[in-house]
């Protein structure tokens, strides 16, 4: 219904051709679409804004229970657990309810953790999420919320958050270390191409469905994947969405190593807590040394990316995959 009333805002009533009976779910939308009649824009707009009130209020309501749980050192970020241990600063996101979804909020948050860690005594920084997955990428109810400006400039903001965001990994001074405690996607696995590396249990799985969304890569996947794994494996997974299970993402080498779920915290502790022991100037030093040799590069390929995708976010094609998303929860 929020997609719906957005494009009777931001389009008017519904002046497309009738799809063809077997079409279902262009007519479906179509229906739906039609079924707001005549409402004037300034109508559906206002319906808009106060649908879009009334699930913030409720969004609201879920990260204040997300901040009221223990929090440890991590207390001032409200999107995130950070707590740094015998060297190791580790950064799990925790919206588990929404399998880690990645908010604008959250975006803002992680770039901020990075910077903290970056500067602290560690010696290595570790990230995870809670719950039972690692993350469900990009929070796609972020395309529902167009400001005051519209479209264009929600997409230039979008575009702008994003840029920062992988450029906090481009630049990250000390070895990264992502913990995949379970299925990850789209944004999730892209910046793992600039990981130093990926432990992962035997439950995760890798998948970055952007063309299905209408979208492209990002995350400098775009470079990383075909270097990591080779043109052609990169492009099943970059260009045809396939879904990767832990050992193929390990036998690609986009993972480190894989391990059994049972033992999965225990074996991956065992070894961050031996990495971290190793000389923290050394680390920092020879990481510098690896990242040095790409960094003007992942620079950018980080700014194609987001130019093409600023571009992509307000096509039809991205805005009827999302909006298809959001119908098919709706009929659960
Ligand atoms: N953005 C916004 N909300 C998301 C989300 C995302 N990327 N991923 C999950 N959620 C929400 C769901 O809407 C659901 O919310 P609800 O409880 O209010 O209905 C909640 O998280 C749990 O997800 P659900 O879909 O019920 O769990 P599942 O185990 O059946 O499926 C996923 C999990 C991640 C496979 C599925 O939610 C999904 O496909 N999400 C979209 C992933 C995606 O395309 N990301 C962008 C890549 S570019």
């Amino acid at each position: 219904m929020t997609l719906l009333l957005l494009l009777q805002a931001t389009q008017g009533p519904c002046n497309t051709p009738k799809p063809g009976m077997l079409d279902f779910i262009n007519k479906a939308k179509w229906d739906a679409w039609k079924s707001l009649g005549s409402i004037s824009q300034d109508q559906a707009r206002q319906q808009y804004c106060d649908l879009i009130g009334s699930m913030l209020k409720a969004e609201e309501g879920s990260s204040a229970r997300a901040a009221a749980q223990p929090a440890g050192v991590g207390a001032a970020y409200q999107t995130l657990l950070v707590s740094t241990e015998e060297n190791i600063t580790t950064i799990t996101m925790n919206r588990p309810a929404k399998k880690n979804a990645i908010t604008t909020e959250m975006y803002k948050e992680i770039i901020a953790a990075l910077e903290q860690a970056a500067k602290d005594d560690s010696a290595i920084t570790v990230f995870t999420g809670a719950g039972d997955f690692y993350c469900s990428g990009n929070d796609l109810t972020s395309f529902t919320r167009i400001p005051e400006a519209g479209m264009e400039e929600a997409a230039k903001q979008g575009a702008d958050l994003l840029r920062s965001y992988v450029r906090a990994y481009i630049d990250f001074p000390k070895p990264l270390v992502a913990v995949v405690n379970g299925p990850a996607v789209g944004i999730s696995v892209t910046v793992l191409g600039l990981f130093d590396l990926v432990y992962a249990t035997e439950q995760a799985s890798f998948h970055t469905p952007f063309t299905q969304l209408g979208q492209s890569a990002e995350g400098c996947s775009s470079y990383t994947f075909p270097r990591i794994m080779g043109p052609t494996k990169a492009n099943e997974m970059l260009l045809f969405n396939k879904k990767l299970t832990a050992d193929e993402a390990c036998r690609l080498g986009l993972v480190t190593e894989v391990f059994p779920d049972s033992c999965f915290l225990s074996e991956v502790w065992r070894r961050l807590r031996a990495h971290a022991r190793l000389p923290r100037q050394s680390l920092v030093l020879s990481k510098q040394l690896i990242r040095s040799m790409e960094k003007e590069r992942l620079y950018a390929v980080n700014d194609a990316e987001v130019e093409r995708l600023m571009e992509r976010w307000t096509s039809d094609e991205c805005i009827s995959a999302i909006m298809s998303f959001f119908q098919a929860k709706a009929k659960l």
